[in-house]
Formats: structure tokens, C-alpha cells, sequence
């Protein structure tokens, strides 16, 4: 069992997160999370899931990051599971939360770069390429851009809104099996 909490910029919680971004995402690719320069992560909504199994208590599984465009666009990275906690629910659950928040904050487009590995991943939750196969100088591995549109909810309802459905800073548990 897990929940999904923010996570504060700076914290120790944070630096678990560097660590678990290193070792799903950059290890694999041979390059390191500490040579990116993460200063505006500090501005950036961090999402984690944590661990509730009272033997792994606050064991960090998964996280995401949504970072503001302007123009009510709003930009999803870092989406990423402890590589033996994958395929469990966990990567959709995050991807959930964050459109929970986007929406919330009345973003009408949600953008990504996918690594090619994880293009049918996001297709599942309606996002759609755009453009051409591109490299990062940090992940030197196929991305594309790929993006969903959100239609706008009205303020007036936006509002009324209590908490987060998903969990995300709120009390719901999500579910996983070992
Ligand atoms: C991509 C990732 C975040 C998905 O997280 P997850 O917890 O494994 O995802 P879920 O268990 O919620 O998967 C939901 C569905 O997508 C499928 N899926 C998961 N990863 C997939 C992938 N890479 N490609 C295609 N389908 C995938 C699952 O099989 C599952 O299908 P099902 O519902 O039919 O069983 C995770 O695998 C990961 O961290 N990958 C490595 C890091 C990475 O490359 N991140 C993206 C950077 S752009």
C-alpha cells in the first residue's frame, strides 16, 4: 500500500527523490541525475509515493514533477517507479494525480517528452506525439514531444472542489501487490 504526498523542494524526502531519478532513469543510460542543475525544481509541484507497509514505512516508490509553461500550459518529467515496484499501478497513479493538479490550477494542455520507451505508457492516459525523434545531452535516447488536452473546468467548480480524489496530499491510499 502507498500514498501519494508533495514533496518540499530542498527536503531530505527531495533527495531521495535525485536518488531514485538516478537509479531508474540514468544509471540505466549510463549518466547521472547530479550533473543536471535542478534549481528550478524549487518553483516546480513534486509528487512522491510513498510506501505505507509499516516494514518499509516512507520507503520513496515513485515520483513526478509538473512545472508551469504559462498560458495554461502545464509540463509533466521525471515520471518514474522503483524499478522493481513497476507494472504495478504506481507510474498511473502518479500520471493521475498530476493531471489532477494541472487541471485544478485550470491548465488546458499538458506536455511531455517521452523517452521512446514509454510512448504507449502515456498514449494510455491520452497523450499524443508531436513532432520529430529528438536527444537530450543528458539522456542521449530517442524522445518525443507528446501532448494532452484538458478541457478547461469552470472556476465556479474548481473551487468547490475538496482535496485531491487521487490522494495526492490527501488521506486516500492507493493499492498495490507485492
Ligand atoms: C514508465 C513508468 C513510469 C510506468 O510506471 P509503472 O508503475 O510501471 O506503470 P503502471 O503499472 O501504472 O502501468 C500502467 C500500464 O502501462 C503499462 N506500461 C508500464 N510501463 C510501460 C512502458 N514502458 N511501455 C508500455 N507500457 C507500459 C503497464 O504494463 C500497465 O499496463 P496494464 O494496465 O495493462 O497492466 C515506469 O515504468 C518507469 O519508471 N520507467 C522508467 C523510467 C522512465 O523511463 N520514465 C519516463 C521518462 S520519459
Amino acid at each position: 500500500m502507498y500514498v501519494v504526498k508533495y514533496i518540499k523542494y530542498g527536503s531530505e524526502e527531495y533527495d531521495r527523490t535525485l536518488k531514485l531519478r538516478n537509479e531508474v532513469m540514468y544509471k540505466p543510460i549510463s549518466k547521472s541525475m547530479y550533473d543536471i542543475d535542478v534549481s528550478c525544481e524549487a518553483d516546480q509541484i513534486i509528487i512522491g509515493a510513498f510506501e505505507t507497509n509499516t516494514m518499509v514505512r516512507d520507503l520513496l516508490i515513485g515520483i513526478g514533477i509538473l512545472s508551469y509553461k504559462g498560458d495554461n500550459k502545464w509540463f509533466v518529467e521525471y515520471v518514474c517507479v522503483d524499478t522493481v515496484l513497476q507494472k504495478k499501478g504506481v507510474g498511473s497513479a502518479l500520471m493521475q494525480c498530476l493531471e489532477k493538479i494541472a487541471r485544478d490550477r485550470g491548465a488546458t494542455v499538458l506536455g511531455l517528452d517521452s523517452r521512446l520507451a514509454t510512448i504507449d505508457f502515456y498514449q494510455r492516459f491520452g497523450f499524443v506525439q508531436k513532432g520529430e525523434i529528438f536527444y537530450k545531452d543528458i539522456a542521449p535516447v530517442g524522445h518525443v514531444y507528446m501532448e494532452k488536452e484538458l478541457p478547461a473546468i469552470p472556476k465556479e467548480i474548481r473551487e468547490h472542489s475538496h482535496g485531491c480524489s487521487c490522494g495526492c496530499g490527501g488521506d486516500h491510499h492507493h493499492h498495490h501487490e507485492h
